[in-house]
């Protein structure tokens, strides 16, 4: 594989400009990742700390083994709503390292309103289950929450996707062979308590743990018997009277530690197993991808300048290269995983979909993953391109996208527009991971594009009643339209209803591609279901 050969001159004033810019987003960014890792604040965090409880953060770093990294997931979840009382939704998820296995966590912050579940807690918590199911990874819940915050109780409660999805989920894993290790640390209401209930082994620690399904207040108005929690469903009564709970542990650390002595006794898992090559750094700079990253998207970004900051040496097997140049396609590797990479350069056109559909189908024969750089206005609009059929070549793209049985990855590194979205697997087409990069948009069309669609209907309307808009209508419909979509386009509006699993500092990508191909060969790969279709 040859190295690509970077065209940026890395010391011209537009790359300073776009460098100094983005690290000003990338700042940002980072400080609203330290305000969510605070949690519930300074007050509720000292009233944890005087339980001698140790905040969910530390007990996943106890947790996993040292010096390995944890790819948190949806930090910003919730941010933004709720008058920011629910930072990162009040629960930690993401993967880490237990006894060197990917493992998925799923710790409640009992700083956060007691633990309680808002709709974006609930997402978040199922989300991360599906990342275990989608690649075999054991599971861990580390259990500190009062269940449903009651006051949101119609938006968590009853419809498919809401609490009960846990314990639905819970017995699907466990049916498929996913071992589910629960650590009662703190509160487990009602619901809450199938969690432990529903584990393979639970852990409950002294003093701190209760599992129950209804708890003193709710006994008390129920049945008028008046029960203290410990009595009712503490560490004690749960490991010597009702065998809910299975290890006593005498706090959080010696909890923790009983967790990953039960690792030790797991079954280890079969492994898909790849051509991996010793890991390079690329040779092109990952923090130069903060003088490359698209600010403003009307401006074009040349995709190989990014795959070239983010893949081993810099070196990438293109295929097709002098063909359909709007889509990049060819293979790589990452930290020494092999990847088949899809990367936008420009609006999708009918030979840019056909292109990408036959190279999908060469991963899937070839059993490689496949990372999609996002980065598209949309599929290319116009007489000219409807009558070449650009809907057909469009739906060969998607339907390859959608059956493609290998891991799929996808940043979203600009613009993530209309059936452009779609085509370059984004939520609804299952990637193992969806990560925004931070100035990143997402929105079914551009803003302008969507005040000029409405600013057109509204004065077809009129038009047949005899009427017109006036200069001033249109104005205050476009700035309407324009802010609206700025807002719900933005990264941090995504993030917070876990559209995706996070944003992050684009130098990061490599990484957290890395860890997310790492866990994603815990689930071998189907074989492929028909023949390589040249398009
Ligand atoms: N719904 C809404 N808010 C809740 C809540 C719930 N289920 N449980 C706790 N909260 C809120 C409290 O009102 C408080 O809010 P504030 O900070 O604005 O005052 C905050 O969460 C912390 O609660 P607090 O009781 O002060 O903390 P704690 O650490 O001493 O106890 C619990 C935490 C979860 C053990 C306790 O609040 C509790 O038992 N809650 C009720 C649990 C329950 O019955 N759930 C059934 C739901 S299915």
């Amino acid at each position: 594989m040859f190295p690509i050969t970077s065209n940026i001159d890395t010391k011209s004033q537009t790359f300073a400009e776009n460098a100094a810019k983005y690290k000003a987003i990338v700042n940002q960014f980072k400080a609203a990742l330290r305000d969510a890792r605070k949690g519930g604040g300074e007050k509720a965090t000292a009233r944890h700390k005087k339980r001698k409880k140790l905040l969910a953060r530390e007990r996943i770093d106890l947790l996993t083994d040292r010096n390995t990294p944890f790819l948190e997931l949806s930090t910003l979840a919730a941010n933004g709503q709720y008058d920011d009382q629910f930072p990162s939704a009040g629960i930690v998820t993401g993967i880490g390292v237990v006894k060197g296995r990917e493992t998925v966590i799923i710790a409640n912050d009992a700083t956060v309103k007691g633990g309680t579940y808002v709709a974006e807690t609930i997402k978040k918590h199922v989300r991360a289950q599906e990342i275990a199911l989608e690649n075999h990874l054991p599971v861990v819940y580390m259990v500190d929450s009062g269940g449903v915050f009651l006051p949101e109780q119609a938006n968590v409660f009853a419809d498919k996707h809401d609490f009960g999805r846990f314990f639905f989920n819970q017995s699907q894993m466990s049916a498929k062979g996913i071992p589910q290790i629960a650590i009662v640390m703190g509160s487990c209401t009602a619901g809450g308590a199938y969690v432990p209930a529903m584990s393979d082994e639970t852990i409950i620690v002294k003093e701190q743990g209760t599992i129950f399904i209804g708890g003193p207040p709710l006994v008390k108005a129920a049945t008028g018997e008046d029960v203290p929690a410990e009595e009712l469903g503490g560490a004690d009564v749960h490991t010597s009277i009702s065998g809910v709970a299975d290890h006593f542990a005498e706090n959080d650390q010696h909890a923790i530690q009983i967790c990953r002595n039960i690792f030790s006794t797991l079954d280890k898992p079969k492994k898909q197993e790849l051509e991996m090559l010793e890991p390079e750094d690329p040779k092109y700079d990952p923090q130069e991808l903060y003088g490359i990253a698209p600010l403003d998207f009307k401006k074009p970004v040349d995709a190989r300048e990014i795959i070239a900051r983010i893949v081993d040496g810099s070196k990438f097997h293109e295929f097709k290269a002098r063909y359909a140049p709007t889509l990049i396609t060819g293979f790589a590797h990452i930290m020494g995983y092999p990847v088949g990479i899809l990367a936008n350069n420009g609006i999708l056109f009918s030979e840019s979909s056909r292109k990408g559909a036959h190279f999908i189908e060469l991963c899937k024969h070839r059993k490689i993953p496949i990372v999609f750089l996002q980065n598209i206005t949309g599929f290319m609009v116009g007489k000219e391109y409807e009558h070449g059929g650009i809907a057909r070549d469009g739906a060969k793209l998607v339907h390859a996208v959608a059956t493609a049985n290998v891991p799929k990855f996808t940043v979203v590194t600009g613009g993530s527009f209309g059936a452009g979205n779609y085509a370059m697997a984004g939520r609804a087409y299952e990637p193992r991971l969806l990560f925004m990069w931070p100035n990143a948009k997402i929105s079914v069309m551009g803003g302008e594009q969507a005040a000029n669609v409405l600013i057109t209907v509204k004065e077809d309307q009129l038009k047949a009643k005899g009427k017109s808009l006036s200069d001033e209508e249109r104005e205050k419909i476009r700035k309407e339209i324009l802010k609206k979509y700025e807002e719900e386009g933005s990264a941090y509006y995504s993030t917070s209803r876990i559209w995706d699993d996070g944003i992050i500092d684009p130098a990061d990508t490599r990484l957290v591609l890395a860890m997310g191909l790492a866990a994603s060969l815990n689930k071998p790969f189907p074989e492929p279901e028909n023949g390589v279709y040249r398009m």
